[in-house]
């Protein structure tokens, strides 16, 4: 937090709408978006207008919008206490990303390592609302005046932009402290969850083989099949204090493992020491069927009653507006609009 932000403390973050969640988005995201409803008003969005940065079907975007808000209440989030909506309800999103393309520097943009890593030798090719994915993004967070953005580590660079346009705006305005300085929340053993395949790769949903990733639709049967497959080496599990730098993937599945076990990863390591993968794997698989199993009943539930999430979304829409509509109104008056 700033020091000197005097605004309220509250949670903004959001997932894509761009196909099926996986245990990353899950450790690293929707697992903290429960732990914080309680001490904090929360608003966890499904940034749609994110999503239509590459291609999206209409009709399975709706679909997808309908199955991240799914994923939401299944993993526990409470709508009645957190606000869930779709992005593109609040216009705000849009207006203020505006507004913030003027404050954002080229050269900042230049540096963000997801764009040049999404676009690879294509950048030619891509939408120019991929290239400015992250101003949206610090739109959508300092348009409630967000003070703390739970999220895995591959947001860190966004988040590091969100302060600096924060910051800029304030300067160029003569606002200080008008926008707080947003904190990313992502320590913890789930903040990067690996490829199961690659040990150096993030899990993700573009990787081209799904045994790299356990989605959140993953039946039991297939989860147990992954973690089988699941890369390893030759060693067996390390003992308390074995350096695992070398080991990326032995490292990733003790953390996958701590993560879901809600226990430190010396715990984890000091229970399995000395064992083989042929122990290891199957109690971790066992775990993360015990876990994500349920989440994965709830969302089907949540799923075959679209209607009843769409009154959901909507409630969620009207109070993020209620929010954000007064803030709006300051943030024209500040630029200098005429009948602002
Ligand atoms: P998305 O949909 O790509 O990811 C959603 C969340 O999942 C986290 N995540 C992971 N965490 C741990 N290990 C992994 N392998 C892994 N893969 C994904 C992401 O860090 C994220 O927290 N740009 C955001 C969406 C966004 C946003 C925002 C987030 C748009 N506006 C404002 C926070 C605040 C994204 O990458 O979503």
């Amino acid at each position: 937090m700033t020091s000197d932000y005097q605004g309220p403390d509250r949670v903004f973050s959001g997932v894509q709408p761009t196909g099926a969640l996986h245990l990353g988005n899950y450790l690293g995201a929707l697992k903290k978006f429960v732990a914080l409803q309680s001490d904090y008003e929360c608003l966890y969005c499904i940034v749609d207008l994110h999503a239509i940065t590459v291609w999206q079907d209409p009709a399975q975007l709706k679909a997808q919008t309908r199955e991240i808000a799914a994923a939401y209440l299944a993993a526990g989030v409470d709508p009645d206490v957190a606000i869930i909506y779709p992005q593109s309800a609040v216009r705000e999103h849009m207006e203020l990303a505006w507004y913030f393309n003027c404050v954002a520097r080229v050269g900042w943009l230049n540096r963000m390592t997801q764009f040049k890593d999404k676009a690879g030798k294509n950048s030619e090719n891509m939408s120019v609302g991929l290239y400015d994915y992250p101003v949206l993004q610090a739109a959508d967070i300092l348009l409630y005046k967000a003070t703390q953005v739970p999220v895995g580590e591959d947001q860190k660079q966004h988040l590091e932009l969100s302060r600096d346009i924060a910051q800029k705006f304030n300067n160029d305005f003569s606002v200080p402290n008008f926008f707080p300085l947003p904190e990313p929340l992502i320590k913890g053993p789930g903040a990067r969850v690996m490829s199961l395949r690659d040990g150096l790769a993030k899990m993700s949903k573009s990787d081209p083989s799904d045994n790299s990733r356990i989605n959140l639709t993953d039946s039991a049967d297939v989860i147990v099949k992954k973690f089988k497959k699941a890369k390893t080496d030759m060693g067996v599990m390390p003992a308390p204090g074995d350096d695992l730098s070398e080991r990326p993937e032995v490292d990733n599945l003790i953390g996958i493992y701590a993560a879901l076990s809600e226990e430190p990863r010396e715990a984890v390591i000091a229970r399995f020491e000395g064992q083989g993968f042929g122990a290891f794997k199957p109690a971790l698989a066992d775990l993360a069927v015990e876990k994500l199993s349920p989440v994965t009943t709830l969302m089907n539930r949540y799923l075959a009653d679209p209607d009843e999430i769409d009154r959901i979304l909507d409630r969620g829409a009207d109070r993020a507006r209620a929010i954000a509509v007064p803030i709006m109104d300051d943030i024209r008056k500040t630029i200098g609009f005429l009948g602002a």
